[in-house]
């Protein structure tokens, strides 16, 4: 489970944390990372958040 962070790809947050982890630096290659691209865009700034916090979390 988990919230839907991108409707339109139907991406849970989760996966864009994993995206993240696994080296993804921004929502783009995140997304490129799971097989799907941005396109309304809504979710993009939401994402960058997540991204970021999860790259703030690494060692
Ligand atoms: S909600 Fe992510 S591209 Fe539309």
């Amino acid at each position: 489970m988990g919230m839907i962070l991108c409707v339109c790809n139907a991406l849970r947050e989760d996966d864009v944390r994993a995206a993240a982890r696994s080296g993804a630096t921004c929502p783009n290659s995140a997304y490129r990372s799971l097989g799907r691209r941005p396109k309304c865009g809504t979710c993009v700034p939401a994402a960058r958040d997540v991204i970021a916090a999860e790259r703030a979390q690494q060692i």
